[in-house]
Parts: structure tokens; C-alpha cells; sequence
């Protein structure tokens, strides 16, 4: 069996259609676009082509961005401060508010997030978001755990009574897909397991799953061997690797292997990645509705 795609890319750009007619109408009622700002500190490499696709995908479908840069010499207290002035619109509208991570190592990196009111929280890191994700009243659901969840969705892959593996605990995808995909509905009902760097016998866990989801930035470390035949894999990780003086990405699944034992594979690039930035706009301009009522 060789395994079908989950083309990231090309629903990502559906989704931008929809959200281009809904930002039409909110400018036109608003009198101005959803505005995202973005906070990018030092230059590191990955996070500033990051920041980069997400930039030119809100032009894509009218989004007005900022991107301001902050030397990585900041500290805590200015970045907080920072952070602070853009929700009081001192860099102009801020209906959305991302601040890129990881930061530098010197940065308390929650104090910088929990400065992003909740109502502007587009990356739905904040405490409040998480507590109304996990009581199943989403507000900003965390895009790259929404845009897993949407690519299953939108590929017919049932998840009701399905048995969810998940490799990777973080606050940013592994916790929130748990909660997400284990929640009453459609994209959810599904029996979840988390695994993390101390789980026993990965390879014994994710045989059992009907639906793999690997989310720890390890190149390669899923293997076909690791996988119940016709299982569907879903690949979060975004590792650049060094082969021949060359540099490119891959994620966290040896895709040649897996997809011939998988039934769905999502690739890296052009799988998880693209829907991570879609689900960002779709939370800018919910953001922006919030905050003129509409909703
Ligand atoms: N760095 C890697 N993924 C993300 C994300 O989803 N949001 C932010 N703010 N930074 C990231």
C-alpha cells in the first residue's frame, strides 16, 4: 500500500479563499482590515522565514501585518513592555498578537506571553484560552493543533472511537491536540494517548494507534516499523538537516518507508506547516470580530 497525501498545502489555500471574503466584509463594515502584529526577537534563521510566510499569507487574503524586530540583546521587562504598548494599539490596531518563538535563553518566555491579552492571544497560548479549550468552549485554539485537526476533517478520516497516538507533550501542539481531538464532536471523539520522552516502549504505543501524530522535532524517528499497516500519520515535525553539504527539511517520519505501510501521510513541507499559518489568519480575523461584535 502507498499512501494517500495530506496535501497541506492545497487546503491551506481553500481555507485563504473563504477567509478573503470574510475579511472583505469585515473591512467594509469595519472601515479598515484585521491587523496582526508580530514581535520577532534576534535572527534566527527558521523563526524569520516563519514569520515570513506568515506575513505574506496575510497579504494573501487582505490581512494588514507588522512585523517589528527586537535586538536579541532585549531583556524580559522591555519585551514585556513591549508586548504591553502594542495591546494598548501604541504600534497601531493589534487585533492579533503573536510573539514568535522560541525566544533567547536570557527571556522568561511566559511572562512575554502572558503579557498577550487573552482577547488577542491569535496563538491561544494564554492561560484563559487554554482553560476554554480544555473545558470544550474553544476560543483561539492553537493553530498547528487546529490544523492538524482540520486536515483530518477535511480528508474524511474518521476520528470518533479511533485510537489517537500523539508523540510530543508540548503546550503548543501535543497538549492541545489531546484535548482537541479527545473533545465531543466532529474532529474528536477519539481515544487518545500522549507520549513524551519518557514513555516505555514507544514503538509498542504507536502500533496500537489508527491515527499517529508525531510532534517532537526529531528528524526520521518514526519509522515504518512503528506503524500498523493503513494507519494515517500525520508529521508536525520541521527539522533541517544536513545531507551532502546541503541543507533541507524533514520532519519527524522516515516518509519514504512509512508511506508504504501508512493508509493517509501528511508530507514535510507542504503537510502540517501550511495549515499552521491558515489557522493564524483564521485566528486574526476572529480576533478582529470579537472585537467589533460581530460574534
Ligand atoms: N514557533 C514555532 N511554532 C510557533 C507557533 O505556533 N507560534 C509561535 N508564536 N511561535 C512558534
Amino acid at each position: 500500500m502507498t499512501a494517500q497525501l495530506l496535501d497541506g498545502k492545497s487546503l491551506a489555500r481553500t481555507i485563504e479563499k473563504t477567509l478573503r471574503d470574510e475579511v472583505e466584509t469585515f473591512a467594509k463594515v469595519r472601515g479598515r482590515r484585521p491587523r496582526l502584529v508580530v514581535v520577532l526577537v534576534g535572527d534566527v534563521a527558521a523563526s524569520g522565514s516563519y514569520v515570513k510566510s506568515k506575513e505574506s499569507a496575510a497579504a494573501r487574503v487582505g490581512i494588514d501585518s507588522e512585523v517589528i524586530r527586537v535586538p536579541v540583546t532585549t531583556d524580559t521587562l522591555r519585551l514585556v513592555s513591549l508586548v504591553q504598548g502594542i495591546a494598548q494599539d501604541t504600534h497601531g490596531p493589534a487585533d492579533g498578537i503573536l510573539v514568535q518563538l522560541p525566544l533567547p535563553a536570557h527571556i522568561d518566555t511566559l511572562a512575554v506571553l502572558d503579557a498577550v491579552p487573552a482577547d488577542r492571544d491569535v496563538d491561544g497560548f494564554h492561560p484563559e484560552n487554554a482553560g476554554l479549550l480544555s473545558q470544550g468552549r474553544p476560543r483561539f485554539i492553537p493553530c498547528t493543533a487546529a490544523g492538524v485537526q482540520r486536515m483530518l476533517i477535511d480528508a474524511g478520516i474518521e476520528t470518533a472511537g479511533k485510537h489517537v497516538v500523539i508523540i510530543g507533550r508540548s503546550d503548543i501542539v501535543g497538549k492541545p491536540l489531546a484535548l482537541l481531538l479527545s473533545a465531543r464532536g466532529i474532529g474528536g471523539d477519539a481515544t487518545v494517548t500522549l507520549c513524551h520522552s519518557r514513555s516505555a516502549d514507544l514503538p509498542h504505543l504507536t502500533r496500537q494507534a489508527d491515527i499517529l501524530i508525531a510532534a517532537v522535532g526529531h528528524p526520521n524517528l518514526i519509522t515504518a516499523s512503528m506503524i500498523k499497516p493503513g494507519a494515517v500519520v500525520v508529521d508536525v515535525g520541521i527539522n533541517r538537516v544536513e545531507t551532502d553539504g546541503t541543507s533541507r527539511l524533514v520532519g519527524d517520519v522516515d516518509f519514504t518507508t512509512v508511506r508504504e505501510v501508512a493508509s493517509w501521510i501528511s508530507p514535510v513541507p507542504g503537510g502540517v506547516g501550511p495549515l499552521t499559518v491558515a489557522m493564524l489568519l483564521a485566528n486574526t480575523v476572529l480576533a478582529a470580530e470579537l472585537r467589533l461584535g460581530q460574534t
